[in-house]
């Protein structure tokens, strides 16, 4: 879906934020991309969709080379959910919000109303809202109803769940795990919530001053302590304690397999399987 070959990257006037950098995204992937502030997530997303081009190297979306590829095409394929949804909106009704990107796509007007209409649905929205009226929570939804409306291939989300309360959060990731898994939208989701990581993501990559320190599949990454301090991310809390019970707890990743695996410690039952 996304490939980057040693892609380098400086903002004018600064420091080189992103080096060297080189990983693939295959379709249908979930990818955490975590690392401490001012590491360059938010730089490698806003490059994934064209926003920003590399210094050097290539960044291929689907094939298609982001250095010749116009904007316009890269966003009909790559949906962005900005960290903050206040930057996204522009619109004075959550109609008109959601239609927004359809509309700069050139989307038929019936085909625009019916996936509106879904769109208000699914995410429990009105369409006559004001949307700068609203709480945190649905200013985010509202957004995302509109990145999502325009089915994109790759969803990337910039710290999704930033000033959500629990359910909120809960109720957009679902959703978004939802299209993952049932649709075959790829997820690249940038986050140093490792409890959110660990709920949702497949796979992690690992950065730290434009670098990238570690990928590999999520079970993996959350074992790795000493990965995550140089990272400077705070690891989860049940695979580290998993890790500090020793070697008999090693597959321990939830909360049901901790309850599990220390219930059959109880028992003594040293050939339990979690
Ligand atoms: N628009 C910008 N202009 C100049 N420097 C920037 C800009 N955005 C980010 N940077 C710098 O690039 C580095 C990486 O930032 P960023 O990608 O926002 O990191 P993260 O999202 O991991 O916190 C930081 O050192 C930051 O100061
Ligand atoms: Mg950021």
């Amino acid at each position: 879906m996304i490939r980057f070959e040693h892609v380098s990257f400086g903002y004018p006037h600064g420091e080189t934020t992103i080096e060297d950098l080189s990983f693939h995204i295959k379709k249908g992937d979930f990818i955490a991309l975590i690392g401490a502030n001012g590491a360059g997530k938010s730089t490698v997303s806003r490059l994934c969709n064209g926003l920003l081009r590399p210094l050097s190297g290539h960044i291929y979306l689907d094939g298609q080379d982001t250095l010749t590829t116009p904007t316009s095409l890269l966003a009909r394929k790559v949906g962005f959910l900005f960290q903050n949804p206040d930057r996204q909106i522009c619109e004075n009704t959550v109609e008109a919000e959601i239609a927004f990107s359809m509309k700069v796509q050139g989307w038929p007007d019936d085909e625009i109303r019916k996936r509106v209409a879904t769109a208000l649905e699914t995410f429990d929205l009105k369409g006559d809202w004001f949307p700068f009226n609203r709480s945190r929570g649905e200013r985010q939804r509202i957004a995302l109803a509109g990145v999502l409306a325009c089915e994109p291939q790759l969803l990337i989300l910039d710290e999704p769940t930033t000033g959500l309360d629990y359910l909120e959060c809960i109720h957009i990731m679902d959703h978004i795990r939802m299209l993952n898994e049932e649709k075959n939208i790829t997820v690249l989701m940038v986050s140093h919530d490792m409890e959110l990581v660990q709920d949702y993501a497949k796979r992690v990559l690992v950065l730290r001053d434009g670098k990238l320190l570690g990928d590999g599949p999520v079970k993996e990454i959350m074992k790795q302590e000493a990965l995550l301090r140089q990272a400077r991310v705070l690891p989860a809390q049940i695979p580290s304690l998993a890790l500090a019970f020793g070697d008999r707890f090693a597959e321990v990743f939830t909360i049901r397999e901790m309850h599990e695996a220390i219930l059959s410690e109880k028992k003594g039952d040293p050939g339990r399987k979690l």
